[in-house]
């Protein structure tokens, strides 16, 4: 019997992504594979029957999850969709590895084989598969287009009749793939752009899109290609060097994560404190704890002088290209297990290995059992 894969709606109803477009079909089919896609499950990103190609259209989540062999979720399902997985679905989607034990525990119970997209390996080979990147590169783009709604001032410089507009100033803190996203979008509006990470190698990054690189004086490149956290001194010589930059800017975007833990907060409430009037802060970590002291996830607030907005769900504001980015990745991820039609694990694979958070009841991925203290 040919592989099933089934497309359920979004446990969160405002996300607009979806995990299959029409490319991703054709390739499938040719693949050998079936799909089911739950209706409405691709109203968000403006696909409908006629659109999305050979695919059997169900009216409910229980009728995909009955049929389904392999799941495409955009997040987490909810506890109650958990529970009605058959055992030894494979789940495959953005599932917020290091978040909640207990759903860990409950895709254990479940006998769930569970891929979480975040844990892709940063190897050259799974870069067509990497969703933190795809997505991660919609939300640099999305906050610098609210930061510059948002703001104020022209973000170019305008020379008009009467005299001459200074270009806004754009400090990016955290210069990932997010950041790195943000650094190009203020550019191209013609922003004169800074930017910090505490990884030496964004430098000649940040530089290379015409920026300039604050430097801190801070390093600390971690496991992975990823930051680690800083010690209390470290930040404290953080703060000092940024505080003038953060205090001559217009717009401040921040993108900093660290894997696994909290956001760092880096702005601090006096940082805030010591900004222009009508500045625009567009904090990226809101959803995970924010960067700057005052954030709150899903609101715009007012911070002494300046406009903090902590965003949610950026990728979702764009569904159209994210949903394409997303499915693609999701694709070539499940390519290599497919075979003649039929879903065979490597173990041996290192992406399968290392993408892998729970399988035959058993966490799979050290790193999170260790943060969650399983
Ligand atoms: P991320 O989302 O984990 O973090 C965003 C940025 O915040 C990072 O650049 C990090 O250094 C920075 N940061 C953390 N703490 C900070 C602090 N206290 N102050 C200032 N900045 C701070 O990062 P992302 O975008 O996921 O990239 C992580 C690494 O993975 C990078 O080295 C990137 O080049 C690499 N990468 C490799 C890929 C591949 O080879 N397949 C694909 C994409 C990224």
């Amino acid at each position: 019997m040919a592989v099933v894969i089934g497309i359920p709606t979004s446990a969160d109803p405002a996300e607009r992504r979806t995990t299959i477009v029409p490319d991703v079909v054709k390739k499938l089919r040719a693949a050998g594979a079936e799909i089911v896609v739950q209706r409405g499950a691709t109203d968000g990103a403006y696909l409908d029957e006629s659109s999305l190609g050979e695919v059997s259209w169900v009216d409910s989540t229980d009728d995909v999850l009955a049929a389904a062999d392999v799941v495409w979720v955009i997040g987490p399902p909810e506890d109650a969709t958990l529970a009605k997985l058959r055992p030894g679905t494979v789940l495959m989607g953005m599932l917020q590895p290091y978040s909640s034990a207990e759903r860990v525990k409950l895709f254990c119970d479940r006998q769930i084989t569970a891929f979480a997209m975040e844990l892709v390996p940063r190897i050259s080979r799974a870069q067509s598969m990497d969703i933190l990147s795809s997505q991660g590169a919609a939300s640099g783009y999305q906050c610098v287009l609210i930061a510059a709604a948002r703001a104020p001032k022209f973000f170019p410089m305008l020379t008009y009749a009467a005299g001459t507009i200074r270009p806004s100033r754009v400090l990016v803190i955290g210069a990932g793939v997010a950041g790195l996203q943000a650094i190009a979008t203020a550019k191209r509006l013609g922003a004169i752009v800074e930017a910090y990470d505490v990884r030496p190698d964004t430098k000649e990054q940040i530089e290379s899109l015409g920026a300039k690189f604050v430097d801190t004086g801070v390093s600390a490149a971690g496991a992975g290609g990823y930051a680690r956290e800083l010690t209390d001194e470290e930040k404290a010589a953080q703060a000092e060097k940024l505080g003038k930059a953060v205090a001559a800017c217009d717009v401040l975007i921040t993108t900093a994560a660290v894997p696994g833990k909290k956001a760092p907060l880096i702005i601090t409430d006096t940082m805030v404190a010591a900004m222009k009037p009508g500045a625009i802060v567009v904090d990226m970590a809101a959803e995970t704890g924010g960067n700057v002291a005052g954030t709150v996830a899903g609101k715009e607030t007012r911070v002494g002088p300046a406009h903090v907005v902590g965003p949610i769900n950026l990728p979702s504001r764009m569904p159209v290209h994210t949903s394409e980015m997303f499915s693609k990745n999701l694709y070539n991820f499940l390519a290599p297990m497919l075979s003649e039609g039929l879903l065979k694990l490597d173990w041996d694979d290192e992406v399968i290995a290392g993408t892998a958070l729970t399988h035959a009841g058993e966490v799979k991925h050290p790193v999170v059992k260790q943060v969650l203290g399983l």
